[in-house]
């Protein structure tokens, strides 16, 4: 059913939903701004000109404070997997809250290694020991850790244009001069250069430049190493980078490359994981090949502080050296919100969803590049989309103030999407994993019209 309250333009209405917001009763979104302005760090930064405040959710659909919704197609930067505020999943969350909300590993729970045990089912064989922690940067860190503890090799190689987190270490794996603070020095990191072919720096197809980006690693490797590294960790399709990948091929020669100077290869599967890029669970799997370590957050939780790093046995082994605690690594609430998850990913198809959906997405996003001159590439795989926006397509000057305009412009139809790429020019389509068809075409015509009136403007 909608509301009065929900966006028209022109004939445009939200497919329908059943779900009715509560009545907000909270602060208005001038005092909120207000407080926050006075109270926060400003570092923290909202989208759009006038910030939009979000007080419900339920599953593909958000509600601001005076009950108008919108359809969700960034969930919460790629984390709501299942929907938000997914009724299984929080009623998982409030029977564990009721019953114990903390203790720790240092108590034994059955959670814990229910959901370690559970994730061991999801991967590849062999890597079925798990270590959680509470965000992908923290993740990444521990990963690291384990595979300079492991190897007895201090130098990492990751990708350029990749995001891997923000605490000081994972920032060092990050590969944007926007995102990396001057403090940070990467200590024994190293980037090797971006397999996505849209913007190489080689030219030819998209496996031969997939080939070549394998050569440079092996250069970084000879010239800027011993010629023995810990680890090379890389996201299947880069997130934050704008949905980025290399050819199949890419991961495959890289990771032989790696293991060759005694590395381990880690799958940052923060963003591609969890049945995400829709034909496989795991977004290495779309690349054929097999991870000496998995990390994971943002999807596995659905929205609570999650995240984990899944490896083989031995190489867990490298931290019991020292002694190695994380408070919240573990917690109840936790574990419960991510074993409902993994059900509710299987039990609601989710996988089959974002490969459908996805491809549906895909089709009309590569309509609407024929139809509009803005729209220089078109990536990603299943419900992982991206819309490269450039003001021309030979010399592809990103087209920074246009994606600013068409985020807007989607707003005031009621769809909310992402932007990602170093220059901010790329749209990034990456829903709760529940959106229907309708939901699909109905973006489609929003990103149309929004598209029109940018031109136009
Ligand atoms: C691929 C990837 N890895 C790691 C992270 C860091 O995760 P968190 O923000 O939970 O620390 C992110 C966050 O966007 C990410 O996209």
């Amino acid at each position: 059913m909608t509301t009065a309250l929900e966006p028209k333009a022109d004939t445009l209405t939200l497919p329908p939903t059943d779900h009715h917001p509560r009545p907000y009763h909270g602060p208005s979104r001038a005092e909120v701004l207000a407080m926050r302005k006075e109270y926060c760090n400003p570092a923290i930064f909202a989208y759009y000109k006038e910030p939009l405040m979000i007080v419900e959710g339920y599953m593909q659909y958000l509600y601001d404070e005076t009950g108008r919704r919108y359809l969700d197609m960034l969930a919460g930067i790629v984390t709501v997997s299942c929907g938000h505020c997914h009724p299984k999943v929080t009623a998982k969350i409030k029977e564990q809250t009721d019953t114990l909300q903390h203790a720790t590993t240092i108590y034994l729970h059955p959670g814990l290694p229910a959901l370690a045990k559970k994730l061991a089912s999801k991967m590849p064989k062999g890597l079925d020991t798990t270590y959680f922690v509470n965000s992908g940067s923290e993740a990444n860190d521990l990963a690291i850790q384990m595979a300079r503890l492991f190897t007895g090799n201090a130098d990492v190689i990751a990708v350029r244009n990749s995001y891997h987190g923000a605490s000081p270490s994972s920032n060092t794996l990050t590969s944007h001069s926007t995102w990396k603070y001057p403090v940070n020095v990467a200590s024994g990191v190293h980037h090797t250069v971006c397999p996505d072919p849209y913007r190489s720096p080689f030219t030819g197809t998209p496996e031969e430049i997939a080939t070549k980006s394998v050569a440079d690693l092996k250069d970084l490797i000879r010239f800027s190493t011993s010629g023995k590294v810990a680890a090379f960790i890389a996201e299947p399709i880069q997130g934050v980078g704008g949905t980025t990948h290399g050819a199949k091929n890419y991961l495959r020669e890289a990771y032989a490359v790696v293991r060759e100077h005694g590395g381990l290869c880690i799958a940052d599967e923060v963003q591609t994981g969890f049945g995400r890029t829709g034909d496989h669970y795991w977004g290495f799997e779309n690349f054929d090949v097999v991870p000496d370590m998995v990390v994971m957050a943002k999807g596995i939780g659905n929205g609570v502080p999650l995240a984990a790093v899944t490896t083989r046995k031995e190489i867990a082994q490298a931290l019991t050296e020292r002694i190695h605690f994380n408070t919240f690594g573990g917690n109840p609430v936790c574990m419960a919100a991510g074993l409902a998850v993994l059900d509710v990913i299987d039990e609601d198809g989710l996988q089959e969803n974002s490969r459908v959906v996805g491809k549906r997405l895909k089709d009309g996003l590569k309509k609407l590049q024929s139809e509009h001159e803005l729209i220089g590439d078109i990536r990603g795989m299943g419900l992982m989309l991206g819309a490269e926006l450039v003001r021309d397509r030979k010399t592809k000057e990103p087209a920074k103030a246009e994606t600013l305009q068409i985020l807007e412009e989607a707003r005031a139809m009621g769809v909310l999407m992402g932007k990602g790429g170093i220059d901010g020019n790329v749209l990034r389509i990456k829903p709760p994993m529940c959106i229907t068809a309708e939901d699909a075409d109905y973006t489609l015509e929003v990103m149309h019209r929004a598209l029109q009136a940018t031109e136009s403007s």
